[in-house]
């Protein structure tokens, strides 16, 4: 088929041709993001889920309705490196100016910009990454203590004023949470906890991998109550057919339902692979429909491109006994798996094991769906580690 008119999008964070199987969820936050804006109690949501299931493009859509409806947003994404008061400023002061073209805020919002200033200030020392202009002096005792549990608790108190008196609500997209460290996301909670108590129209809608989950309750124990923790997983078998179906037929591109089938198997529903077999099955195909020989074809090259992206990507960045580890698992299946067993795949005790399986978890590959179980963050990654580190030589490596 026409290379050109391929409409399937395989990527991290690339807006899919159909966002199919998450209008729920996507009705759920749109109605917290209206409550909060009405002054109603709402919880703030944290979508959970593997590498590639759709955190990513949920977010951005979910901004986009917000935006759509009135609602001031901004958008982070956490990098492993980075402060959350470093990303947090920046995006703040955007929002903070936008709403100060509203008369009814004008005065909130500078005061708002007064607490960022000080704010920044205070903590510059601590956060040597904190970059932000100021438009503003700012106000002595006002988020200026130096201390980020406070300061950011009257950050976003001003700023909910602010939004408040403009009838509007701040919502902070926040990506890959999982990487915020804990001191950082205890002040998180802090101050969302703070606006929620008094009704002030802030909120997070954030995304972030299995292990943000026990993050946030580590991080403050009654994170539980104050936010909602959406699971997103792989698609349901009606989703997933539309999310293959639906971009095809809009290009007038039939598929035979034993192709169809194919790719669910193959996929198991995982919204990059549906990306990923649809765009290779419309490559391969050279008239419609799209048949199971075309498939059977495509999911070859599938699984080449994924190994060198999807893959790839993640295995670059791992040490020598990082690796070791992962195809230790990988050699037991799809997991989870007991440390233990890891650990005698390895021919060594948990102990001596734990530091790489911390540094795993740090880096988002594994994560610890109960005491003592560790399970993958990328789905088949199990399957790919035994393609990249075939046979038994890696066990003396
Ligand atoms: N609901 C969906 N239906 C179809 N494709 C989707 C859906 N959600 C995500 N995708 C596709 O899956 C891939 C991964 O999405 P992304 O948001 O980056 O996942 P994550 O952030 O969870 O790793 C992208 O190519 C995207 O187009
Ligand atoms: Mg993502």
């Amino acid at each position: 088929m026409n290379p050109i008119t391929n409409p399937f999008a395989p990527g991290a964070g690339t807006r899919p041709p159909e966002l199919a199987g998450r209008d729920e969820l996507r009705e759920t936050v749109r109605v917290a993001t209206e409550r909060v804006r009405r002054g109603f109690s709402s919880q703030s949501v944290l979508m959970i889920g593997l590498r590639g299931v759709g955190k990513t493009v949920l977010l951005d859509a979910m901004r986009d309705s917000a935006e759509g409806a009135g609602i001031h947003t901004i958008r982070l994404e956490s990098p492993e490196d980075r402060s959350l008061p470093a990303l947090l400023a920046p995006e703040l002061r955007v929002a903070l100016l936008r709403l100060s073209s509203d008369q009814r805020a004008k005065e909130f919002a500078f005061r708002a910009l007064r607490g960022l200033a000080g704010f920044a200030k205070a903590l510059k020392v601590k956060y040597g990454d904190i970059e932000v202009g100021f438009d503003f002096d700012p106000e002595p005792g006002l988020a200026d203590n130096g201390d980020l549990e406070h300061d950011l608790q009257a950050l976003f108190e001003t700023i909910g004023v602010a939004a408040q008196k403009a009838e509007t609500a701040l919502v902070l997209f926040i990506d890959e949470l999982q990487y915020v460290c804990e001191t950082e996301l205890a002040s998180l909670i802090i101050a969302l906890h703070r606006v929620a108590q008094r009704n002030l129209p802030v909120m997070v809608v954030g995304a972030g991998l299995p292990q943000l989950r026990g993050r946030m309750g580590k991080a403050k124990s009654y994170a539980e109550r104050l936010f909602d923790f959406p699971e997103i997983g792989p698609l349901a078998e009606q989703a997933a057919r539309f999310a293959i179906t639906k971009p095809a037929v809009d290009q007038g591109v039939l598929i035979d339902e034993k192709a169809l089938i194919r790719i669910l198997q193959e996929t198991h529903g995982y919204p990059y692979f549906l990306q990923e077999w649809g765009k290779q099955a419309w490559d391969t195909a050279t008239s419609s429909p799209i048949t199971l020989t075309d498939v059977e074809a495509a999911s070859k090259v599938a699984v080449a491109t994924l190994d060198q992206s999807f893959f790839r990507v993640r295995f670059d960045r791992l040490t020598p006994a990082e690796r070791k580890y992962l195809r230790a698992m990988a050699e037991l299946g799809p997991g989870p798996h007991r440390s233990g067993d890891i650990a005698s795949a390895l021919n060594r005790n948990v102990t001596g094991l734990a530091p790489t399986r911390s540094q795993l978890i740090a880096k988002g590959m594994i994560w610890s769906p109960s005491h003592g179980d560790t399970a993958f963050t990328v789905p088949l990654f199990d399957e790919f580690m035994r393609r990249i580190m075939p046979g038994v030589s890696w066990l003396d490596q």
